[in-house]
């Protein structure tokens, strides 16, 4: 279990189309979890895709757990390990929030997304995931899933007046460790 570097803006392994899981339950891809969850908390972000580390795969992990300290006032997102995911939107309802990536560091933008979409996939054992979410819990998968894409929030973004440093925007937050999703 190791804390791996994440890739930052820029790097090309973060623009490249994630391949599918073949096999679960392989002691390969619980290492490759153990090191994604060390990343993530480290780096005390709410999610966290395998290309940010340099993993080419279509794995995804994100959840708060708990209140997050950088989304204090959003719901917690029960911790999800989501592998070979397909997301649909419900309607065509999007919402704006404010998204920060851990690839992205110090900065935060308003990012349209559909406010409810169903997420299918399965988890590091093989078993289904099929739910349907909406706020603050639709905006993660989108973004998380978006990453097996080589798609980073900026590019989703529409209003560039509406995009700046985390400390700046929201000086409240600055005291709290670390950065973004
Ligand atoms: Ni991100």
């Amino acid at each position: 279990m190791t804390v791996r570097e994440i890739l930052r803006m820029g790097d090309p392994r973060l623009r490249r189309i994630a391949e599918p899981v073949s096999e679960f339950g392989t002691a390969q891809l619980q290492a490759l979890l153990a090191d994604m969850r060390d990343t993530m908390i480290a780096a005390n972000g709410a999610g966290l895709a395998a290309p940010q580390i340099g993993v080419n795969l279509q794995v995804v992990i994100f959840g708060t757990g708990k209140v997050s300290p950088r989304y204090p006032q959003e719901a917690p997102i029960p911790p999800t390990v989501l592998i070979n995911p397909v997301i649909q939107a419900q309607g065509d309802q999007e919402s704006l929030g404010w998204e920060g990536c851990l690839s992205v560091p110090g900065l935060r933008g308003q990012v349209p997304r559909f406010s409810q979409v169903r997420y299918q996939g399965f988890d590091e054992h093989g078993q289904a995931i099929d739910r349907v979410v909406e706020g603050f819990h639709a905006r993660v998968v989108q973004h998380e899933c978006d990453h097996l894409l080589g798609v980073l929030y900026p590019q989703r973004m529409r209003d560039f007046s509406q995009f700046g440093y985390t400390d700046i925007l929201f000086p409240e937050l600055a005291a709290a460790p670390s950065d973004d999703d």
